[in-house]
């Protein structure tokens, strides 16, 4: 029946499902969140993308189209912080959706969530090991390309053969923060903060020691002129440069998949996601910034731009380059336990609601850990990982987070006026101007997407339908009336 497919959770049951029957442990703090934010935030995008954004889009002005994205995720995340303190379950946008458009479209973000979060720790997992592959080259130790690259590629002729076997770094690293995930989520967030505060030190040692060696005619032209074709330079460079760098700021939003394991959702959800958010913004208009001001952008084309600018600064700063990349490699790492915490609870929930299977719902009986989905959820990303070419990916992970923005923002609006006296700790302003500008902005972006990635999503959506016909619609709990 069609109206079964728009069958939606009540926001009471949901509350009272998760005062009753939290099988998650309540451990993380307002700092744990706001860390976890910076946590699944800062990684390739500032320390790879930067670059190439800057050096074929924008030029010294990825730093405006720093601040174009981050407003696009601040609209957002205004979204997220008013559903978050509402309905503080580990479901997310997921969650969000099923409460406020129906089931359909639940399973429509929960399944496009995939692709933000496993396919996101995959792809972040082989930017970490082409650092972990220049941080051993730095002391004179050579990993093959044989097994640290992918077998596959993925070029205009099609898919071809690299000569290489696997990308074993990015295998480890997503199996160890799987491992981290499975014995504990304070664990995993102890493991989190020291690595965050790693990484911003880092960060901030490169703006610090960058400021003295900026050469201002690097600046000029800020904006440099078009070349006459869109998104190269001038205004539609600056929008390309902000869809590129969109990358960046993925993640702030799997600060929601933690609400079962925070101490008091309400309160510190939408702090989480919206000082991580402020946090991460700053940061990256600095070190794009700094990284403009040392390098001419024209030099900035490469995998590692900020090692770049680090070799101007000349023989007596040479030990700093050792230091941020040991800084990117724990930054990323973090990023890839964030994602996969992320995914994993998604999964969790949908398997508590029938949607998915039951062994899903599992809890570790002594470290109260989700371990079934969070070892399912890293052998997949491994997987991928370790055996495909990621740059096809990460244009999913983007367009498919993109689609949960909008999801999200739309849901905003809808659930004040179903719902329109239920209790909200945060209150998104300006309803429903800023949702709506938000869907619209995140909409845009889509649309700057090649037509390819569009195709794809597609084709992700349609195995999805076929999971959820075959199998969600005969066990969904909601549907039986057992939620
Ligand atoms: N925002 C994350 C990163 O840049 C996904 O690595």
């Amino acid at each position: 029946m069609i109206k079964d497919l728009f069958v939606r959770k009540r926001l009471s049951d949901l509350l009272h499902e998760v005062e009753n029957n939290n099988s998650l442990k309540r451990h993380l703090t307002g700092t744990n969140l706001v860390l976890l934010g910076v946590g699944g935030v800062i990684g390739a995008g500032i320390f790879v993308l930067t670059g190439t954004a800057a050096a074929v889009h924008a030029g010294p002005a990825v730093a405006i189209s720093f601040a174009v994205s981050a407003i696009g995720c601040m609209l957002a995340g205004l979204s997220y912080a008013e559903f978050s303190s509402m309905i503080p379950v580990s479901g997310s946008a997921y969650t969000y959706g099923y409460a406020t458009m129906g089931e359909f479209i639940a399973w429509i973000i929960g399944w496009d969530l995939i692709l933000e979060y496993l396919f996101g720790a995959a792809t972040v997992a082989v930017g970490w090991s082409g650092y972990v592959v220049s941080f051993f080259n730095f002391f004179g130790i050579h990993i093959p390309d044989s097994i640290s690259q992918s077998p596959l590629s993925f070029g205009t002729d099609g898919w071809a053969f690299t000569g290489a076997y696997i990308n074993f770094p990015a295998i480890f690293i997503v199996l160890l923060m799987t491992a981290l995930l499975v014995v504990g989520i304070r664990e995993s967030a102890k493991f989190n903060n020291i690595i965050v505060l790693i990484k911003v030190a880092v960060i901030l040692l490169f703006i610090g020691f960058g400021i003295s060696h900026i050469d201002i005619a690097n600046w000029v032209p800020f904006i440099p002129e078009n070349t006459g074709k869109f998104g190269e330079f001038g205004m539609s460079g600056i929008l390309s440069a902000a869809a590129v760098v969109f990358f960046a700021y993925i993640g702030f939003d799997a600060v929601s998949t933690a609400s079962q394991e925070a101490i008091n959702p309400k309160r510190d959800m939408p702090i989480g996601i919206l000082v991580s958010l402020a946090i991460c913004t700053v940061l990256y208009i600095a070190v794009s910034l700094t990284l403009t001001g040392i390098v001419s952008y024209k030099e900035l084309n490469v995998a590692a731009p900020i090692a770049i600018a680090i070799d101007k600064f000349g023989p007596s700063l040479l030990w700093l380059s050792p230091i941020v990349k040991f800084g990117a490699i724990a930054g990323l790492s973090s990023v890839v336990l964030v994602l996969l915490m992320g995914q994993s609870r998604i999964f969790f929930i949908m398997a508590q609601d029938g949607l998915l299977w039951k062994s899903f719902a599992k809890v570790h009986p002594k470290y109260r850990t989700p371990h079934v989905t969070t070892i399912v959820t890293g052998l997949v990303s491994a997987f991928f990982a370790g055996f495909f070419p990621i740059g096809l990916l990460s244009e999913m992970v983007s367009i498919g987070t993109l689609l949960a923005f909008v999801i999200v923002s739309i849901g905003v609006i809808i659930l004040r006026k179903t719902e329109p006296d239920a209790p909200r700790a945060f209150k998104t302003p300006w309803v429903p101007l800023i949702p709506a500008l938000g869907a619209i902005i995140c909409l845009v972006q889509m649309a700057s997407l090649p037509l390819d990635t569009w195709i794809r999503l597609i084709g992700w959506m349609a195995i999805g339908f076929v999971i959820y016909f075959t199998y969600s619609v005969k066990h969904s709990k909601t549907r039986k009336g057992k939620l």
